[in-house]
């Protein structure tokens, strides 16, 4: 039987965290890439010996060598460098595009029929630079950063409700930055509108505090999250495998949805076998779609920083090895 190939690149926590829940969920075989050795191979060779342990075999392996990664299925990419306490996302634009180019070269040369799912910050940048890079249809490029903003608002909400955390629907749409949208109109509690259990200022509060919620942790243990993230990346590869059809939020590259084109930016997606398979376009009020459309500008803004990245820029190498 063969098993779909999942490589993930970047074997720091998020990374880690992805390939021991794919395992737990037997997705598929991994091959965690890293450009330290050591941890790629340590890290794969932790998780080989927990599968007799777990409920589904997969195999795992860990490399610098993006050989091994040869017709995956889904590629992650996590590498970067990840947020300081007091930077922005956007601080790591120029340091992030650089591994993205090189990383890009590997993943289209081994892999070019792949999904890409970029996790990597400044996240609604470095999915434009990965689509820019790839050339992929835009079915087949995607973020990681709606399911994580919208967990982080079901788990606030659960907390202030007391009340089980699963029962608190919601969707978190727009940029992975501060001007991130949770449309706390669609929030529900087991079918109960959020509104009518908490007062317009309570729920104000834990939209501010999702907002911010990613440079929460890292002032707290002075890195990026990542039980959450990988979790997140986790549901999104569990629908595109399985072809469950899931509409989750993510960053896909908007080509006339929403009235905007040629963009990335967090937007509900139907997620199956192909991919990002359809874009589901929500009705926004007049102050979340001027929100909405500030973020996309303001988005705008950083890709010219990016287009000096090219694919061509790597072909002198590819065409070397
Ligand atoms: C966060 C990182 C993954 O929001 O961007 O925690």
């Amino acid at each position: 039987m063969t098993r779909p190939k999942i490589t993930i690149v970047g074997a720091g926590n998020v990374g880690a965290q992805t390939a021991f829940l794919i395992a737990t969920k037997g997705l598929g075989d991994l091959v965690l890439i890293d450009i330290d050795e050591k941890a790629a191979k340590g890290k794969a060779l932790d998780l080989f010996e927990s599968i007799p342990l777990l409920d589904h075999t997969v195999s795992v392996i860990g490399s610098t060598d993006y050989k091994l990664t040869k017709d995956s299925q889904i590629v992650v990419v996590t590498a970067g460098v990840p947020r300081k306490p007091g930077m922005s996302r956007e601080d790591l634009i120029d340091t992030n595009a650089k591994i993205m180019t090189t990383i890009m070269s590997n993943v289209v040369k081994y892999s070019p029929d792949c999904i890409l799912i970029i996790v990597t910050n400044p996240l609604d940048e470095m999915v434009y630079l990965a689509k820019r890079l790839s050339k992929f249809p835009r079915q087949r490029v995607l973020g990681m950063a709606g399911i994580l903003d919208t967990t982080r608002f079901q788990a606030f909400t659960a907390q202030a409700l007391e009340v089980q955390p699963q029962q608190v629907s919601a969707l978190v749409l727009g940029g992975h930055a501060d001007a991130m949208l949770p449309l706390s109109s669609l929030a529900t509690v087991g079918g109960v509108p959020l509104a009518t259990l908490l007062s317009s200022q309570k729920i104000q509060e834990l939209i501010d505090r999702t907002r911010k919620a990613g440079g929460e942790i890292v002032d707290i243990m002075g890195t990026s999250a990542y039980y959450a993230p990988a979790a997140s990346l986790t549901l999104m590869i569990e629908s595109i495998l399985t072809d469950q059809k899931k509409i989750l939020p993510c960053c896909a590259e908007l080509q006339g949805e929403y009235d905007q084109k040629g963009v990335f930016i967090g937007v509900p997606c139907v997620l199956g076998k192909k991919g990002m398979e359809s874009i589901v376009e929500v009705p926004l009020s007049t102050e979340e779609k001027t929100i909405f459309t500030k973020t996309i500008e303001d988005i705008k803004t950083r890709y010219p920083l990016l287009n000096k990245y090219s694919s061509t820029s790597f072909l002198g190498k590819l065409f070397k090895s």
